[in-house]
């Protein structure tokens, strides 16, 4: 611990801490990633079922990321030691798999970029699926369009805790849920919007399997951001005093708005015809193409995208960064310059994996989706019941209950329901669904 004498960075206050962590729940999960998937589990059932793994684990789980880094004040590997010797493999495993996600999801928010500037130009055109295709396939473009964007991250962490990320986060922030309105509303404006709504919300239940519930909750997960210290790495910078629950429970609130406007934005534009990792990306633009002025709504659209993308992309970023500031005693510009370096590697492949490479696969999968299926579906559930049985078995009692009541000043009232879940409902609930969805997914390949 070779800076402890350094001043560690921190937030200035409580708008800029729910900010930050808004910043990085609120991303593509929301509003690339939730409508497909709900769309390709039967609408309105999935997210009756997502709501419930929202409230019942989603949000114990984010109390508990943010205690641990609050409590201990470090880097995730550090804290998790720190509060109990020999755990520091918890805060690793979470930071290996932040990066395997940082390897594919920068890959996707390079193609927001060229999409926002296509659509400017007004350049897509034509045959949309064809245009995606032949975009996300090829060798080069994609990948220069990563890059620009992995710099803009490294720029922000560079800038550091309150100079970049805040600052960012406090511009970029308001801009997203200004345009997110704006879709919103044009949207529902349309009378086709309305009425293509009704068919994709209404919940059928047929279409609900295992595989459903472990989808809806390693989506609850992600979104989140849960069980990877990004979450952790955040809540180590929160001042002293601040309402853990209390912020846990607006950014909660935030995402799941932006979610649920994101798949009314989505599916008012009736794209029943279009799914997986395509719908956002061929679906509007051909959605917008047909409305006046069309090419500047997609432009607002793939804009919205991209900021959700870096507010999120930098708090992976700082999660990683942080270990090499604190656990290897580096300067932040060279940690941030090592992550950087990483992510540009991991990313090159991903991209590749979809056009040039696309023959190398692992159990069906190329390597993008082996990032996206492997950490959504076996890291984050495994991260969630490791982190609730760290913080309600593991720490010590009276520890947790002052962490998280500020040595009895707050949340008392909340306490009592807070650490029940985490030490009953998620390690139980996340474990039966688990085991459940593993059987049915592999059942399926
Ligand atoms: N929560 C982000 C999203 O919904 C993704 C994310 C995962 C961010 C892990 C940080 C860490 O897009």
């Amino acid at each position: 611990m070779a800076t402890q004498t350094t001043k560690r960075g921190g937030f200035g206050g409580k708008i800029a801490a729910i900010l930050a962590a808004a910043g990085s729940a609120i991303g593509l999960g929301n509003i690339w990633r939730f409508p497909y998937i709900t769309s390709e589990n039967g609408g309105g059932a999935f997210i009756i079922i997502y709501l419930g793994c929202i409230l019942l684990l989603g949000l114990p789980l984010l109390i508990a990321e943010f205690a641990v880094g609050h409590n201990a004040k470090s880097n995730p590997i550090d804290a998790f030691s720190k509060i109990r010797k020999g755990w520091g493999w918890l805060g690793a495993a979470g930071l290996i798999s932040v990066t395997l996600i940082m390897g594919y999801y920068f890959v996707i928010s390079g193609w927001t970029l060229n999409y926002a500037l296509s659509s400017a130009t007004d350049s897509i055109g034509g045959d949309y699926g064809a245009f995606f295709t032949e975009f996300t396939t090829a060798t080069w473009k994609p990948l220069i369009y990563t890059y620009i964007f992995i710099l803009a991250n490294h720029f922000i962490i560079v800038g550091g805790v309150q100079g970049g990320i805040e600052k960012a986060s406090k511009i970029m922030m308001p801009l997203l849920f200004v345009i997110l309105i704006v879709l919103a509303v044009y949207s529902l404006w349309l009378p086709e919007g309305r009425e293509a709504l009704g068919s994709v919300f209404t919940p059928d239940f047929s279409k609900v399997t295992g595989k459903t519930f472990l989808d809806a909750m390693g989506q609850a997960f992600f979104t989140l951001s849960i069980g990877m210290g990004a979450m952790l790495i955040y809540g180590s910078y929160f001042k002293k005093g601040t309402k853990l629950a209390g912020t846990a429970i607006s950014v909660v609130s935030l995402d799941t708005l932006v979610a649920l406007t994101a798949a009314i934005i989505i599916f008012s534009a009736g794209v029943e015809n279009e799914s997986g990792m395509q719908l956002a990306f061929v679906a509007m633009p051909k959605v917008f193409s047909a409305m006046p002025a069309g090419n500047i709504w997609a432009m607002l659209f793939f804009l919205l995208l991209a900021l959700a993308a870096l507010s999120s992309t930098i708090s992976m970023h700082e999660a990683v960064t942080s270990y090499f500031v604190e656990k290897r005693g580096m300067s932040r510009n060279k940690s941030a310059l090592i992550v950087t370096f990483i992510a540009i590697a991991l990313s090159t492949v991903a991209s590749l994996s979809l056009g040039d490479w696309s023959e190398y696969k692992v159990a069906g999968m190329n390597f993008f989706s082996l990032l996206d299926n492997f950490t959504a579906i076996v890291m984050l559930p495994l991260l969630g019941i490791l982190t609730s049985v760290f913080v309600g078995w593991i720490w010590r009692r009276e520890d947790m209950r002052a962490e998280l009541t500020a040595e009895g000043g707050i949340d008392k009232s909340s306490y009592p329901i807070i650490s029940f879940l985490l030490r009953w409902v998620c390690p139980v609930l996340v474990s039966i669904v688990f085991a459940f969805g593993i059987y049915d997914f592999i059942n399926t390949l």
